[in-house]
Parts: C-alpha cells; structure tokens; sequence
C-alpha cells in the first residue's frame, strides 16, 4: 500500500513516522512546500529503519505531486497549527484555501485515493473536501474521534487510578462522538468501561466530570503547555485509521464522516462510529444516543453547522 502525507510538520511527520515503525506499508510519500523539510524528516525516519525493524520505504518531497501518484490513501494535515488561547475555529479562513488546493492537487494523482483529513478546524475541513471534491463520502473522513477517544481513555485511567483502581489507557473503552471541538465533543461516559465494567459505577459524578472536562479541552491543554498544537497522539490516531483500510480491518472507530439522514442529520459531517476498511467508511453504526447525550450531540450538531457556515466562499 502506497500512503501519502501532505505536510511534515509536527502531526504529518509523526503519521509517517507511526506508519513506518507498524510496517505495513510499501511506501509513504511525506510532502510539504517547504523545501527540504520533508526529504530531511523521511531521510531522519529512514535511518531508525534498522533498529526498528521495517521495511516501508518513506520519500519525502518538495510540492511535487506526481511523486504522490496512485496513493491509495492520502492523509491532509496541512494548515497552520492553532497558537495558546485560540480555537480549532479560528484557523478556518486560513486552512479553508490551503485545504482546498491541497485536496485538488492529490486527487489528480491518486483519483481513486481514500483521503483522511487532519487539518483544523477538521469537522468543516472534512465537509470542505468532501463537497469540493464530489467524492463519495465513504472516500473522505475526519480524524478526530479516535484522538480524543484516545484521551478521554487516558483521562478516564487517571481517575480510576485516582480511586484506587490501577487502570491503564489500554483498560478502557470509551468512545467521543461529535465535533472535534473544545466546547462541543461529546465523551459518552454511558457506554465507557473498565474491563467491562461501566465507569460510571467505579466514579463519582464529580470524577466523571473532570474526565470529561479534561477530555474535551485535551487539545488546548496540550496547546498550552507545547505553545502548538500536539502531535503524538494526533499522528498515531490517524495511523490507526490508516492501518483499519489497509488491512481492511472494518475496525468501529469514531470519525468525522457526511451524514445523510443517520443520527436525524443530513448535510453535515462530524463525528460518529463508523466501521473503517478498505473502501474506507463502509457503515455508520447508529444506536441510539440517551439522555443528555443526546442534547449534548444535538449542540455539536448546531456548533458544526455554525462553522460550515462560516466557510463562505471556499464552498463554491
Ligand atoms: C488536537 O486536538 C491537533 O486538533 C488536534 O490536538
């Protein structure tokens, strides 16, 4: 399988990086417009190929697209990254036309590509691509769901340790549906468990909360502290989307895909499971959402429109 990764900053390189080490790949084409950043990262990656043991050949390139040519899965992370103190949304005007121009230039070299978008804010940036592009909407999806589902498992190990529990990330299922946003993503602390027990047996409502809370602005923290946006979890969690259509894995992970009726919405894309494989978005696994959860999706629904709303001319 033939990969590409349009950016080598921060998040793109660590895709490259994940995807090199699990080695499942032929090749993976890093690109960027910054000369010399990408050959220099895949050349960096290519180096630790003995000690770690695989064989996937990672190129890196300068803004040349037909080095890119028949990648069966394209991953977008380019765009400016978001600074302390501000949104997801603030970066729209800007990411809107690289997005865009990205987008149009990897689908001419890869047309039957899957393409994975990274780029923020990712809810509008996928439905961005997706109308621009005319694809199908089973061939562009939106990481964001397995990323912050990822941390709402590592908040939640912190306050099960915390209650004497001595819990890992890998001991939880938890799962985040809605929009990739700090106000408005939705840890569905209902169906989250501990080695199958519901957490919401093990926590108070107060240690819930701060998983929650903590989950949600889980990437503004991080913005805080780095003075960017994170990348290791952000690069691994679109590596495993990667990894799910290569093997063909129809893995139930949550993604920012179109919904065209499911879940009582239509012309919209956010977050909701969906089994991933080879054609990438095969199904969207709907169950019925509860109680505030349901009010809380409901939101992010509204907030996600509100976004899409501001994107303006880049739509036409
Ligand atoms: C994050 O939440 C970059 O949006 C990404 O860290």
């Amino acid at each position: 399988m033939k990969v590409t990764v349009v950016g080598a900053g921060n998040v793109g390189a660590t895709v490259a990086n994940v995807l090199a080490t699990k080695n499942f790949c032929s090749e993976v084409v890093l690109i960027d417009i910054k000369e010399g950043v990408s050959e220099g990262k895949a050349m960096d990656i290519m180096q630790t190929a003995h000690m770690l043991n695989f064989d996937t050949t990672v190129t890196g390139v300068t803004n040349d697209y037909a080095a890119t040519a028949g990648s069966q899965v394209v991953v977008i992370t380019s765009g400016i990254p978001r600074k302390p103190g501000m949104s997801r949304e603030d970066l729209i005007g800007t990411n809107a036309k690289i997005v865009k121009s990205v987008m149009d230039q990897a689908l001419k070299y890869s047309p039957d590509a899957i393409f994975i978008i990274i780029s923020n804010p990712m809810d509008a940036m996928t439905y961005l691509s997706l109308k621009d592009s005319k694809l199908p909407r089973n061939r562009v999806i939106g990481q964001g769901g397995m990323l912050d589902s990822s941390r709402f498992r590592y908040f939640l190990s912190k306050a099960l340790q915390k209650a004497g529990y001595p819990a890992t990330p890998t001991d939880i299922d938890g799962m985040v549906i809605g929009g990739h946003s700090d106000k408005t993503m939705v840890p569905l602390t209902s169906i989250a468990t501990y080695k199958g027990i519901p957490v919401k047996q093990l926590l108070t409502d107060e240690q819930l909360t701060e998983a929650v809370e903590s989950t949600k602005v889980g990437g503004a923290t991080l913005t805080k502290l780095l003075g960017t946006s994170a990348w290791y979890a952000p690069g691994a969690a679109a590596a495993a989307m990667v990894e799910a259509i290569a093997l063909d894995a129809k893995k139930l992970i949550p993604c920012c895909v179109y919904l065209d009726g499911e879940y009582g919405e239509k012309d919209l894309c956010i977050g909701v499971p969906v089994l991933l494989g080879k054609d990438g978005m095969e199904k969207i696994v709907e169950y019925k959402l509860e109680g505030d959860e349901k009010a809380k999706f409901d939101e992010s629904v509204k907030a996600a429109r509100d976004t899409n709303s501001k994107l303006g001319d880049a739509l036409k």
